[in-house]
């Protein structure tokens, strides 16, 4: 049985799909009830729903074999996870973002409000800048609007929140997709499986394309 975790929300749910598609649909994983695991005997599958900000977690402590995490999510939790697949779904990028106008004084310590410390240390640390990080959990948006930073490191998908609080992109920090994960020891002792399950979601991404 290979024991397999999925972020909860809209992209687990388009994640599945690719899984289903891909040989290894269960039935009733998507009915609307709080169960959170689904198996299917048959197919050899297990799937958990959870926190997409948790699913490394379960991978890297072997608690499921394989799971789907964002970019952002395995690069801010620097999971001892193998990063197997780029399942192209889920794309957005990680940017910078500021109040229209804004212009940066470098001899100021800049104020980064973020939900992605260890991503914002890591880019403004590579370009030699100092900063004060602001963690917050959600609504980052908020920050630059009150004063209380200059800029944000956030998720930008469609660009309608930022385009709707007066904000605007001034970098690009990276790409960001959905990626499918192995735990490393999981890849010796069920290497078959997991790689079955990979050739199956590479022929639907490939589809996709
Ligand atoms: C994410 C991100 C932005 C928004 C970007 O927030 O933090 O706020 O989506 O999407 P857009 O470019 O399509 O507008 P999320 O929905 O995860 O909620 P949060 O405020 O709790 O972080």
């Amino acid at each position: 049985m290979l024991d397999i975790a999925l972020p909860k929300g809209r992209l687990g749910e388009k994640v599945y799909s690719m899984f289903a598609q891909a040989g290894f649909d269960c039935p009733g994983i998507l009915d609307d009830s709080r169960k959170l695991i689904f198996t299917n005997e048959e197919k050899g599958v297990s799937y958990f729903w959870v926190k997409p900000s948790d699913v490394p977690v379960y991978v890297e402590r072997g608690a499921a074999d394989i799971g789907v995490a964002g970019k952002d999510i395995i690069d801010e939790y620097r999971s001892d996870v193998y990063e197997m697949l780029d399942l192209r779904t889920g794309v957005c990028r990680m940017c910078v973002a500021a109040m229209k106008g804004f212009r940066d004084n470098a001899d100021m310590t800049l104020r980064v409000a973020t939900k992605f410390p260890e991503i914002a240390a890591s880019y403004y640390g590579s370009l030699g800048r100092e900063i004060d990080i602001i963690r917050l959990n959600g609504s980052i948006e908020l920050a630059p609007v009150l004063g209380m930073s200059d800029v944000i490191v956030d998720i930008v998908e469609t660009g309608t929140t930022l385009r709707e609080n007066g904000l605007e992109v001034t970098e690009t920090i990276m790409p960001i997709s959905a990626r499918l994960i192995a735990n490393k020891a999981s890849f010796e002792f069920k290497k078959a499986e997991i790689l079955s399950v990979i050739s199956g979601l590479r022929k639907t991404v490939e589809e996709k394309a």
